[in-house]
C-alpha cells in the first residue's frame, strides 16, 4: 500500500511531564487517513497533521451511528525500541466488527503498515515514563450523505495515537464496580461482540448511575436472563473461585478481549485451573460468603489489570480480599507489563517491534 506522508509545519509541545497524561486528552501531530468509495475500494492512504475532518451534517454515521473501533498501545522498552503487543490481534478484531456491521474489511498487514508509519511520524510521541504509553485508537465510519437506512456507499478510516496513562484515576488500586440490574449492554445476535460505537452509548446511562452511586464502572449481565455476568464497561472480568481462574464464556454478546485470552494463556502457561463458562452472579456472591471467592479482576489494553475491591448488587457490598490487590492479579499485571515494556522477555511472542 502506498501512502503518502504530509508533516506537520507547527509541531505541537510534547507533554513535559508524563506523569500526569491521564488517557485520551492528548493527541500526537500526526493521524493515518484512508477512504472507501463503492467501485474503488480503499484509496488515498496518507498521514496529515491530525486536525478536524469535514463531514456532510447528512454523513450516515451521526444517523444510524454505523462506526467500529479499536483500541492498542505501543511502548518505548528499555532499549529505546517501540514494541505493539499483538497488533495482529486487533487488526482481525477490527475485520470482524466490520464483517457485522457490513463495513469493508481491510487487511491485517495493510493496517500494521499504516501503523508503522503513523508511530514512525510521531515517534518522539511514545512516552518515555514507566506506565505512561502511546494509546492507538484506529476506527472507521460511515461517509455517505445519505438519510436512508442502508449500508454506506462511502467510508472513512482513521488511525490516530495519544501518549496516555492509566486508564482509571486509581491506577493499580483497586476499582468498585456495581452490577447494573435494570438495563444491559448487549444481547446474543447483536453487537456486543464486536467493537461497534453503538455498544458504548448503550452503557452510559448505567456508568452514569454507577457514578451517582460512588461506584466506578458497571458489571453487565445478560441481556436475556439477568443472571449471567458478562463484562465491565471497558474490560473483561476473572473471579478466583476456590483457586480456578473463572472468566465468562464468549457468548456472543460480550467482546473478545485480547488482553483476557492472553490472561488466559499466561494462567495456563502457569498451571493454574481456568474455566470459561457461565457464571452467575448469584453463584459469585454464594463463593464469597463460603470464603471462597480471593480475588475479582478486569482485564483490558486502557485498563491493563485492574483488581476489584469491591463489588455491590442491589443493597449488598462485599470487599474482595480485603480491599487489595490479589496475588494472581499482581502476578498478571506484572508479567504483561513486564512483557509489554520489554521488562521481562516475551516469551509468548506476543510483542512486534515497530520499524523506525
Ligand atoms: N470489553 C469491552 C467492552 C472493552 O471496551 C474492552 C476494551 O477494549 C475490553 C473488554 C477489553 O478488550 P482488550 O483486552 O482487547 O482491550
Ligand atoms: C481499550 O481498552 O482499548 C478500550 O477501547 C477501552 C475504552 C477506552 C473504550
Amino acid at each position: 500500500m502506498d501512502i503518502t506522508i504530509t508533516k506537520t509545519t507547527s509541531p505541537k509541545a510534547k507533554p513535559a511531564d508524563e506523569t500526569g497524561l491521564g488517557f485520551g486528552k492528548i493527541f500526537s501531530d500526526h493521524m493515518f487517513i484512508m477512504e472507501h468509495d463503492k467501485g474503488e475500494g480503499w484509496h488515498d492512504a496518507r498521514i496529515v497533521p491530525f486536525g478536524d475532518i469535514s463531514l456532510s451534517p447528512a454523513a450516515m454515521v451521526l444517523h444510524y451511528g454505523q462506526e467500529i473501533f479499536e483500541g492498542l498501545k505501543a511502548y518505548r522498552t528499555p532499549d529505546d525500541t517501540i514494541r505493539l503487543f499483538r497488533p495482529e490481534e486487533n487488526f482481525k478484531r477490527l475485520n470482524v466488527s466490520a464483517r457485522r456491521s457490513v463495513i469493508p474489511e481491510i487487511p491485517v498487514e495493510d493496517s500494521i503498515q499504516a501503523l508503522n508509519e503513523l508511530i514512525k511520524t510521531d515517534v518522539e510521541w511514545v512516552p518515555r515514563t514507566s506506565g505512561a504509553s502511546l494509546y492507538i485508537r484506529p476506527f472507521i465510519f460511515a461517509a455517505d450523505p445519505f438519510i436512508g437506512v442502508r449500508p454506506s456507499d462511502k467510508y472513512y478510516y482513521i488511525i490516530f495515537t495519544s501518549p496516555s496513562g492509566a486508564y482509571y484515576s486509581t491506577g493499580l488500586n483497586p476499582v468498585s464496580i456495581y452490577v447494573e440490574e435494570n438495563y444491559v449492554r448487549a444481547v446474543k445476535g447483536g453487537m456486543g461482540f464486536i467493537k461497534a460505537g453503538g455498544n458504548y452509548a448503550a452503557s452510559l446511562i448505567g456508568q452514569q448511575e454507577a457514578h451517582a452511586k460512588n461506584y466506578e464502572q458497571v458489571l453487565w449481565l445478560d441481556g436475556v436472563e439477568r443472571k449471567y455476568i458478562e463484562e465491565v464497561g471497558a474490560m473483561n472480568v476473572f473471579f478466583v473461585i476456590d483457586g480456578c481462574v473463572v472468566t465468562p464464556e464468549l457468548s456472543g454478546s460480550i467482546l473478545p478481549g485480547i488482553t483476557r485470552m492472553s490472561v488466559i494463556e499466561l494462567c495456563r502457561k502457569w498451571g493454574l485451573k481456568v474455566a470459561e463458562r457461565r457464571l452467575s452472579a448469584d453463584e459469585v456472591f454464594a463463593a464469597y460468603d463460603n470464603g471462597k471467592l480471593s480475588e475479582i479482576f478486569g482485564s483490558g489494553t486502557a485498563a491493563v489489570i485492574s483488581p476489584v475491591g469491591v463489588l455491590s448488587r442491589g443493597e449488598r457490598a462485599i470487599e474482595i480480599n480485603g480491599g487489595k490487590i490479589g496475588e494472581i492479579s499482581q502476578r498478571l499485571y506484572d508479567t504483561l507489563t513486564g512483557i509489554q515494556y520489554g521488562r521481562i522477555p516475551d516469551d509468548m511472542g506476543w510483542t512486534r517491534k515497530v520499524e523506525i
